[in-house]
């Protein structure tokens, strides 16, 4: 993998670049929609590719560890050739699933033995049996086994499961660099900081990840209970430290707003189930603010869902249409707002970008973050 830095914001930390994989390339900023058990919830391959334009997604290995199973994964060739996905696709490892989905977990030196969430049979979860589970899944970047820790931990809880998460990363690293790629490309292992919201904490990890000269990093723990002042105070300690010549990707944030603040700190990459999770209930993030769909206020407003909208799905149907299909659970509800959040989020990341490039990022940011901020 090869990431070429291309523009720097001259007012602040947004950075623009292109990230090279062997499935293509990806243009930062980018968001990464979440395709959990390699779907993305609601949405066809060729919406995903074409009228999203999605570059990458995300996959986890907890639930594709679960189902379909490695033994279905590695007889299709990898996630790429089971899913028809032939771009690039990222795998987290398991550390934030095994802690916010698993019943009764065992955390230990060696691993997190825990329950699955279907079934209730055992697993135990070592930082070499994820490195191999991610190896079958055979996604072009690779998170590192971590414990995300909660945002409301304790200094000493977070001190102690920072130093674990380091000691993981080592025998990770090991096992990344004991085995090969299964499918003829290559992959990339990215380290994630944690530290949760202690300052020090946070510096010390994103010492000890830089040092390890990855192909990209990431910062993890944050969006997990901690106010959100804290987690742009933590973002600007750690994007200090980490190298600025490797992408770095802020875990599973956010809103909008949260995305533009974490690109002016000089994030590149993000993920949430945000776009697709909140749409399917109902919560549409438009240029011009939040609207909800299940709302009376929408009943008889015959208007496109948003008229100068980045899908197609925002003219082909009115707002008292998409109310109605709500109200009625009609399946296709869940899928214009998912292809709806979706389109709306990679084209708030492209036009970061494009600001970027001309050099107007830090006037085009706080008109855009008050424009969506809004409650429709
Ligand atoms: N997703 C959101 N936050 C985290 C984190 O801290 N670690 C991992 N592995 N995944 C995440």
């Amino acid at each position: 993998m090869k990431f070429e830095l291309q523009y720097t914001d001259p007012r602040s930390n947004a950075r623009a670049g292109l990230i090279t994989t062997d499935h293509g390339q990806i243009e930062t900023p980018i968001f990464m929609p979440v395709g959990t058990l390699g779907s993305v919830k609601a949405v066809h391959l060729h919406e995903l590719k074409e009228d999203i334009k999605a570059q990458i997604i995300l996959g986890n290995t907890y639930h594709l560890y679960l189902r379909p199973g490695l033994d279905t994964l590695e007889k299709a060739g990898g996630l790429h050739k089971f899913n028809g996905f032939d771009r690039p696709m990222l795998t987290d490892s398991g550390g934030f699933q095994v802690f916010s989905l698993a019943g009764i977990r065992k955390m230990r030196e060696e691993g997190v033995e825990f329950r699955s969430h279907i079934d209730g049979s055992k697993h135990l979860f070592t930082p070499e049996r994820v490195m191999d589970i991610e190896r079958t899944i055979g996604a072009d970047i690779m998170m590192a086994f971590d414990e995300c820790t909660p945002g409301t931990a304790d200094y000493n809880y977070a001190k102690k499961s920072m130093e674990l998460t380091h000691r993981w990363l080592d025998r990770c690293i090991t096992r990344f660099n004991e085995t090969e790629p299964k499918y003829g490309y290559q992959q990339s292992l990215f380290p994630i900081v944690q530290g949760c919201v202690y300052p020090d904490l946070r510096r010390r990890s994103a010492e000890y990840i830089a040092s390890k000269n990855a192909d990209g990093n990431a910062i993890g723990g944050l969006a997990v209970g901690e106010p959100t002042e804290k987690m742009y105070e933590m973002i600007e300690v750690v994007n200090e430290i980490l190298p600025t010549d490797k992408p770095r990707y802020l875990m599973g944030v956010g809103t909008p707003v949260n995305i533009l603040e974490g690109i002016e700190r000089g994030v590149d990459m993000f993920d949430c189930v945000m776009p697709t999770r909140n749409g399917r209930n109902g919560m549409l993030f438009t240029k011009d603010g939040i609207m909800n769909m299940r709302n009376k206020k929408w009943e008889n407003d015959f208007s496109p869902i948003e008229a100068d909208g980045a899908s197609y799905v925002d003219t082909m149907y009115s707002r008292a249409y998409l109310r109605h299909l709500f109200h009625a659970q009609e399946l296709l509800a869940l899928q214009i707002a998912s292809i709806h959040n979706l389109a709306f989020y990679l084209w708030l990341v492209g036009e970061a970008r494009k600001h970027i490039i001309a050099g107007d990022f830090s006037t085009w940011k706080p008109a855009m973050v008050k424009r969506i901020s809004t409650r429709l």
